[in-house]
């Protein structure tokens, strides 16, 4: 059987996650790797056995045997090499955010709707096994009509470092590294509300606490402390047409006691806490019910979650499925976290109507 054959764009550590998938799935062959570091992509390129490495990312889309990329680089390149695998008729499969500005997102749009290729965002939350078992319950009506979510992602001491905070590469600090997982799941698994306004908050008050010692924390490939411009703490309260709302704190670092990774939406039947566990709250027969889900883990499995997201993304492209994260969703996950930027900036809240 002919084999799709993938190009990986970008050999830092989100790659590894992804060939590690792609390595487990038959229908595919791991076929050209490229990175501006080319030592790196080799070095991936002898650990999968990947056969076309390249320093270039042109002359990887040049290769016509390529049929499908996933982009893993710095989120300033996502638009550039979006548009430009999407234009060499290659389909796609974006890391997140899509981009850094609205204008960018509306641009690989374009290029995606007149290219016809499948485009993925790399929205890996919504592929987790609980996510899915969520929808179920969803889908059932369940949870009833969900009007509320709230999301905190917490860091006390976990700013990546590097390009993650040098807003020039990245387009900003624990909003849009972090942020974009969480207000992503919460529209998600709240039916894709249109957005109607944001009012945001953002704080640079304790940097990167590189100075901190005794506490190790993830650090990016090329790490480097003394590039941060971004904020360490950003809130947010997202509005929606319908009447619904998220409220969403995240940061890089902040004086916690702990790390804090809490998800929950409500519903008029029901609500469900997401994360750190799966369960669902209800009523029945006049009274609350916690309903704990029985399975082999109730919390976000990150190998899981991207095997999910990326066998899909090959059905998609063997054309059996649609993509589940398409790029239009990418535009408005921009729209609200540019509009919580603006907002913090200017002190007022976004409209969208
Ligand atoms: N889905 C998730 O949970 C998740 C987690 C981490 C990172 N990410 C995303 O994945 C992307 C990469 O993050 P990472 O942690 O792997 O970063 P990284 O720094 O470890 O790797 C990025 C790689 O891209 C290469 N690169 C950058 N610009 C390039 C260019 N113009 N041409 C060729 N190569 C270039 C760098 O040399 C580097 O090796 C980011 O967009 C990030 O937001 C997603």
């Amino acid at each position: 059987m002919k084999k799709l054959k993938i190009g990986i764009i970008g050999a830092g550590s989100i790659s590894s996650l992804h060939m590690d998938a792609y390595a487990n799935n038959n229908e595919v062959e791991l076929y050209a790797i490229c990175d501006m570091n080319v030592e790196r992509a080799q070095e991936k390129a002898d650990k999968y056995g990947i056969p076309h490495v390249y320093s270039n990312v042109q002359e990887l889309l040049a290769n016509p045997e390529v049929e499908a990329v996933s982009i893993c680089t710095w989120n300033n390149t996502h638009a550039e090499f979006s548009i430009a695998a999407v234009n060499a008729g290659k389909h796609v499969l974006c890391e997140k955010p899509l981009c850094q500005t609205v204008e960018q997102a509306l641009e690989v749009q374009s290029a995606v709707q007149s290219s016809g290729k499948v485009f993925q965002v790399g929205f890996v939350r919504r592929y987790g096994n609980t996510t899915q078992m969520l929808r179920r319950f969803i889908d059932a009506g369940d949870l009833g009509e969900i009007y509320y979510a709230k999301a905190s992602y917490l860091r006390r001491l976990g700013n990546p470092g590097g390009w993650f905070s040098d807003s020039k590469r990245s387009g900003g600090g624990p909003l849009i590294d972090l942020g974009v997982h969480v207000i992503d799941l919460c529209w998600y698994l709240m039916g894709k509300p249109k957005v109607q306004s944001v009012k945001g908050n953002t704080y640079r008050k304790l940097g990167n606490r590189a100075n901190v010692q005794h506490l190790s924390f993830y650090q990016a490939a090329d790490y480097d402390a003394t590039q941060n411009d971004v904020e360490d703490l950003a809130n947010a309260l997202i509005c929606f047409e319908n009447g619904a709302s998220i409220m969403v704190d995240v940061s890089f670092t902040l004086h916690g006691i702990k790390n804090d990774g809490t998800i929950s939406i409500y519903g008029t039947k029901g609500g469900a806490q997401v994360e750190p566990e799966l369960q669902i709250a209800t009523e029945k027969h006049d009274m609350m019910l916690n309903l704990l889900p029985q399975a082999d883990t109730l919390t976000f499995d990150f190998v899981a979650g991207f095997q999910n997201e990326i066998n899909h993304f090959v059905r998609c492209c063997l054309g059996t499925d649609e993509t589940l994260s398409p790029v239009e969703d990418g535009v408005e996950i921009m729209k609200i976290l540019c509009a919580v930027y603006e907002s913090a900036k200017t002190g007022k809240e976004v409209r969208f109507d």
